[in-house]
């Protein structure tokens, strides 16, 4: 009787916690499936194509930092080893010339040490990324509203990585006819959101995607890349989307590094282990 009971409750228990776990598959939140970059760098031991990374970079500062911040990184982050500017010469990034050139064409905020005014100074190596707005206030005046988030991590913070930053930047399409955009949003079918409320059309066509604050960016020959590649919206929204793979993990190539060396040495270690091993019972009976 008992264990009739017992089971019972058992049962009863496990179908409330399917339904619990089952719940949130009940949202509609849809996009299309993304885009594939086929990234050298996600293999085991792959690694950032330095060309890419400086792309990348240039379409950060061009196109992005105007609403972007990038709080973690540093300039002298971009002329760390595996960096977009690493220059095995000058292995001391804060002494890199590219990264003291590329912070020194920047005015960041200083205070004067004899009068206390407000005042601007270049940057040096050993600076933030310069935040385009004082604030989140005023990023979000600056944004109808919406708040443009750091892109520090971006990569690895949201479910897809790369290939959802890659497809984002450019999943601007038309909407189809009978979805009504609201004001000061735009659609693209990569962002994630449930349309059914702003569509006409017959309820099970309901578009994938959603309503992004940001407006489409990457219009083809956005920037000019140093090395001659052409820059289409394909490119440029590749380049950046490896630049902010690598920001979000800098030392992801040190890591994999440092893995195969262990590795290796265990492999190493666990056959000298089974030598000696044989050689303590080499006379013993067992
Ligand atoms: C004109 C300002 C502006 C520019 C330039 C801009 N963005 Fe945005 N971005 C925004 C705003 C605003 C949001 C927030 C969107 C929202 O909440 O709907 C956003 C959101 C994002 C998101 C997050 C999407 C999500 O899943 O939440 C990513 C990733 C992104 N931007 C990448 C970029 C990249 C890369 C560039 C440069 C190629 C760029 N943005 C340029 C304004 C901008």
């Amino acid at each position: 009787m008992t264990s009739m009971r017992t089971v019972a409750l058992t049962l009863a228990a496990a179908a409330a916690a399917l339904a619990f776990v089952a719940a949130p598959a009940q949202a509609r939140t849809t996009q299309a499936e993304l885009k594939e970059g086929g990234w050298a760098f996600e293999s085991p031991l792959g690694r950032f194509d330095q060309a890419q990374l400086q792309r990348g970079y240039k379409v950060y500062a061009e196109v992005c930092s105007s609403c972007h911040s990038m709080n973690l990184m540093y300039y002298r982050n971009l002329c760390q080893q595996g960096g977009p500017f690493y220059d095995p010469k000058h292995p001391n990034p804060n002494e890199a010339p590219v990264c003291k050139a590329i912070a020194a064409d920047i005015k960041v905020p200083d205070i004067d040490p004899d009068t206390g005014d407000a005042t601007e100074r270049p940057a040096t190596p050993a600076d933030h990324f310069k935040a385009p707005y004082a604030n989140e206030a005023a990023a979000r005046a600056g944004n109808g509203g919406a708040l443009p988030p750091d892109l520090s991590v971006m990569a690895r913070a949201r479910e897809g990585g790369a290939n959802y930053i890659y497809s984002l930047l450019q999943g601007y399409k038309d909407e189809p006819h009978g979805l009504t955009v609201p004001d000061g949003k735009y659609y693209n079918i990569y962002y994630p959101g449930d349309l059914g409320s702003a569509w006409s059309g017959p309820k099970d066509k309901v578009p994938v995607g959603g309503f992004i604050s940001m407006p489409f960016q990457l219009v083809e020959g956005r920037v000019t890349f140093d090395d001659g590649t052409k820059s289409t919206t394909d490119q440029m929204a590749k380049d950046v989307a490896a630049f902010l793979a690598w920001a979000a993990e800098p030392k992801a190539e040190e890591r994999k590094q440092t893995g195969l060396a262990v590795m290796a040495y265990l492999i190493l270690f666990a056959g000298v282990l089974f030598l000696s091993y044989k050689r303590i019972w080499r006379n013993v009976e067992h």
